[in-house]
Formats: structure tokens, sequence, C-alpha cells
């Protein structure tokens, strides 16, 4: 594989390779000098044309622990304003020898194009596109929800699925690269998701898609669950009107203080309350479930790191290409 532009396209064995890998990056984070001389020489190119806090800086903060070079480029004050197009961008980027490209744009479908293009010859990872996929998103709640699954059965992590787990993806699925990505991951990963939103807030052909959909929150909830995903209401892509107010939403699809209690009420003990983030407090999720003791969105950030750095090394370094049967990460002990 030279590119990772969805979860749709990543077999089993590939998923569980990134996450292996990322385990082992995690330890590099514990250390006081959290570097790996693993691309040293290489680089990697930021390619920003939306906005993004977490993706970008995880993904600086990845290659530069893996040591290549890193140049960040937002489209905002580059040429892209006086119209350059993706094409003169990338070839641009191809001129400075780019050894990966990281983009994330507006357009579904444009990490596709560049890199089926022939445009450039840098592996393309996609960090988001339109409405269509964030599969590095997907596998860092993979990873955040088989640490915990691995917990829970006390049973280490490394080389396991998430087989038998249940989760809930609640909210605005018509608009989200991150559910989209994480059906098709958790799907493959052996886990049961049940989409839960508003009939308005659901996409087309979403009944070919390969989980349940409920328009009932708290039915779902009762009848248990083991990770709760809450989704961004995206107003930003909003054209018209998709729910009567916010007060409404809140009420009926947002995980509020009730429903935090509603989780100790069923013995949920140890339901995860997860975010991808940016957070609307108080629409999509109250301030008490974003900061319980259940929330996982501060572990997802942190696992993104280790996540990307697995992503940039496994495809940079060509593993991910071959049949994989261990991780060949450099020690952890190699000096930087
Ligand atoms: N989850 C996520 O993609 O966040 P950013 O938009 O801040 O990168």
């Amino acid at each position: 594989m030279r590119h990772l532009l969805s979860t749709e396209q990543l077999s089993r064995e590939h998923a569980i390779q990134i996450l292996d890998t990322a385990q082992e990056m995690s330890a590099v984070g514990e250390r006081e000098i959290k570097k790996l001389p693993a691309l040293r020489g290489r680089t990697v190119v930021n390619l920003f044309f939306e906005d993004s806090t977490r993706t970008r800086i995880s993904f600086e903060a990845a290659a530069k622990r893996l040591s290549a070079d890193v140049i960040n480029f937002s489209a905002k004050g580059s040429s892209v304003s006086k119209g350059e197009s993706l094409k003169d961008t990338a070839q641009t980027l191809e001129a400075m020898s780019a050894d990966a490209v990281v983009i994330r744009h507006w357009a579904s479908g444009a990490p596709a194009r560049l890199a089926n293009s022939g445009w450039i010859d840098a592996a393309v990872i996609n960090a988001g596109d339109g409405t269509h996929a964030h599969p590095t998103q997907a596998l860092l709640d993979a990873f955040t929800m088989r640490a915990h699954w691995a917990k829970l059965s006390g049973t280490p992590s490394v080389g396991a699925d998430l087989t038998g787990m249940r989760v809930m993806i609640v909210g605005d699925v018509l608009h989200s690269r991150v559910a989209r990505s994480n059906v098709w991951l958790l799907r493959t990963l052996g886990a049961h998701v049940t989409l839960v939103a508003p009939p308005t807030l659901l996409p087309v052909g979403v009944e070919h898609w390969p989980c349940e959909v409920s328009y009932d929150l708290d039915a779902t909830l009762d009848a248990g669950v083991d990770a709760v995903m809450m989704l961004r209401v995206q107003a930003e892509r909003m054209n018209a009107s998709f729910f009567p107010s916010t007060r409404e939403y809140a009420r009926l699809w947002g995980f509020d203080d009730a429903r935090l209690a509603r989780l100790d009420a069923l013995n949920l003990k140890d339901t995860i309350i997860m975010h991808p983030g940016p957070m609307n407090r108080g629409l999509e999720i109250s301030s008490a479930a974003a900061d319980s003791h259940r929330s996982t969105v501060l572990a997802q950030v942190r696992n993104g790191v280790s996540v990307r750095m697995a992503a940039l090394y496994l495809l940079l370094s060509g593993e991910m290409r071959q049949t994989h049967t261990s991780s060949t990460v450099p020690s952890v002990k190699d000096p930087s």
C-alpha cells in the first residue's frame, strides 16, 4: 500500500499493523527525548486547505518525532488564494522533493486525485476530505477503543481487534467524514456499530453501510453500549435547516448530564464517551460528559500522534507494502 486514503480500502491485516506499530510508537512519547531517527532525511509536507487544530499539529509532531523535515502549507496566505490549482500546488511540492504529502481538503476526493494523478511521486495521506473520509481519525479512535477493550478483558491489545465491542456513533452523520471512516474500520475490526441520528442528518444510502441505524438515542443506550462517539454538529457545512432548534437538538441527540447519569443507572460503568473534536459544548455534548472520567477526548488527541507516526513510518519505509508478520520499528533505544 502506497497511500492512506480511506478506511474502506484498509484490510484487517494493515489496520492491525498500523495499530500495533502505533502502540510501539506510543512508547516514544513517554520518553524524555521523544524522537526516533526513522525518517531522518525525509520530507513531509502538511498541505491544509481547510482549518485544523488536532490533525495538523499531531501530524507535525509525528513527523518531527520521526526526525523528518516538515513543511507546513496552509491554503490561507498561499498562492492558492490567487487561484493556483491543486495540480500546480502539488507539482511545486514535487519540485521540493516531498516524500509524503498529508492533505486536508474541503473537496471529497482531492487526496485520491493527488495520489492517482501522476502529478507527484510522494505517499499521500488523507487528513480529511470534505464529507468523505478521515482515516487517521478512525485509526486513532480504534486505537483508543482497543486499549480500553484490552484493559477490560485483561488481555494484551497488540494483535487484537474489537470483536464484540458495541459502539454507538451519534449525531450529524450526514456531514461527518469521521463517522464514515469509523463505520468501515470498526466493521473490519469486528465491532458492532449503531448510528443514531435524526433522519435529516443521515446520508442517502446509509442502509447499505455495514452498521445498524437508530433514531432513538435513549433506547440504544438502554440496549447496552461500550463506547459512545458523539459527532460535532457541522454548522459550517449546513446550507439548510436540519433540526428545529439547537435546544431541541441537545435534548434529543446531545449527550447531556441526564444521559451521563443514565449510564450509571444502567450499570454501564465501563462505557467510554468519545468525541473527535472540536466540540460544541452544550450542543452535542455537555461539559460534564466531556470532562467526566468516562471521556477519552484527550486520550484520543494523544493517541493521534502515535497513530500518525505509525502511518508515516509504515508508508515511507515501505513496510505497508509487505505481508505483515511483525513490526520492524527501529528500537526506541536508537539514538536520535
Ligand atoms: N478531529 C479533527 O480532525 O480535528 P481538527 O479539525 O482540529 O484537525
